[in-house]
């Protein structure tokens, strides 16, 4: 899809009220085709409207109507994830020869930033727009100590989109007093079919990963970086997600599906990113390319999705009814030397970017 004229626009409408009467609104922006719909709630992706192969529109990425759902039952659609991506062993993790512990929200084991995470917080919108892009800087300021994580940081996320239908997501964070670490992501769901629309077995997936990290029952990582050649892993060449998801292969049966870090190849380019990932749905043809700067991407096949909630389109979600792809560090690098690191330090600036491209095929 080439470039196109429509009008860029940007809306604000209140979505609710927290119990602790923080006001929530919700940023609605478009290039004319792509509509994105964001809540302050988490620096929530909420919509994602795309049309397909004939040019028919839906909402393709899954979440809720409401915020009390998204406060209870939410398994991170859409949500900013911080400090800290995926998960980290035990909670515990030692910098400079301090301890410290993240509270466990996930076995025994503390996952995409602990309890309270980035997702749960109602974050600061400014509008961002040119006569390019549109969309919106989220802000939150994470006092020393939040979470168990040292240091105050600074955040900054910001979503554009542009007239090529590029969603862009920029990372900057600071930290101050003390060193810490940082792994931010974003946990968007979709179905390229629709949200609702059932499973997403026949996505075909092209993933530029020539490796991934193995895990253990706990899901995190062993430590070991291993080749996915020859293994349901390789998505090297374009494969339906649910050709091998199948397979016995002993990591298919600790994830329940796909649910790993896999480590990107290649160098970025110029603009510092690199291409990652093509999804593409062969029935109404809508494709999402990803590129990042970051080194690895957790490809998780919605799992632990089992039915008992609906979403926005009142269709319940049920396992491998959707995918999300966090680009990120890898997941318990505080505790893995031999992965690279995650360690922030007043003064240096923690940046990271990701692009979604929404096209047809
Ligand atoms: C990440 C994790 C999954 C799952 C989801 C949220 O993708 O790796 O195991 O926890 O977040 O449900």
């Amino acid at each position: 899809m080439g470039s196109h004229h429509g009008r860029l626009s940007i809306r604000k409408d209140p979505f609710g009220t927290t119990p602790e009467g923080d006001e929530v609104d919700v940023y609605t922006f478009s290039n004319g085709r792509v509509t994105i719909s964001m809540l302050t709630w988490g620096a929530t992706i909420q919509r994602v409207e795309t049309p397909d192969r004939r040019g028919k529109t839906k909402n393709i990425s899954l979440g809720f109507d409401n915020l009390p759902d998204y406060a209870a039952l939410s398994p991170y659609f859409g949500s900013t994830i911080g400090r800290y991506g995926n998960r980290i062993a035990k909670g515990r993790f030692t910098l400079d020869g301090q301890n410290y512990q993240i509270p466990i929200n996930n076995g025994e084991n503390a996952l995409h930033g602990g309890t309270i995470g980035f997702d749960k917080k109602v974050w600061k919108a400014t509008v961002v727009q040119t006569d390019e892009i549109v969309g919106v800087t989220f802000g939150y300021l994470s006092p020393d100590g939040d979470m168990g994580f040292p240091g105050e940081l600074t955040t900054k996320v910001t979503y554009t989109l542009d007239r090529d239908d590029t969603l862009r997501i920029d990372y900057h964070a600071t930290v101050a007093g003390k060193p810490t670490v940082v792994n931010l992501t974003n946990h968007v769901y979709f179905n390229l079919a629709g949200e609702g629309s059932g499973s997403i077995d026949g996505h075909v997936l092209q993933l530029n990963a020539p490796s991934y990290t193995p895990v253990d029952a706990g899901l995190i990582p062993t430590g070991e970086i291993a080749p996915v050649a020859g293994t349901p892993f390789d998505f090297g060449k374009p494969t339906a997600i649910g050709k091998r998801i199948r397979d016995d292969h002993p990591q298919l049966v600790i994830g329940r599906g796909y649910d790993h870090n896999f480590v990107l190849g290649g160098d970025v380019d110029d603009d510092g990113l690199r291409f990652a990932a093509r999804f593409w749905e062969p029935e109404d043809g809508r494709t999402v390319t990803v590129h990042t700067s970051e080194p690895g991407a957790q490809f998780y096949s919605g799992n632990f999705l089992d039915g008992t909630f609906q979403g926005i389109g009142d269709k319940s979600y049920r396992q491998g009814d959707a995918f999300a792809f966090e680009t990120q560090h890898f997941p318990d690098s505080p505790n893995h030397p031999n992965f690279p690191s995650t360690v922030l330090r007043p003064g240096q600036t923690y940046t990271s970017t990701t692009t979604y491209t929404f096209g047809t095929k």
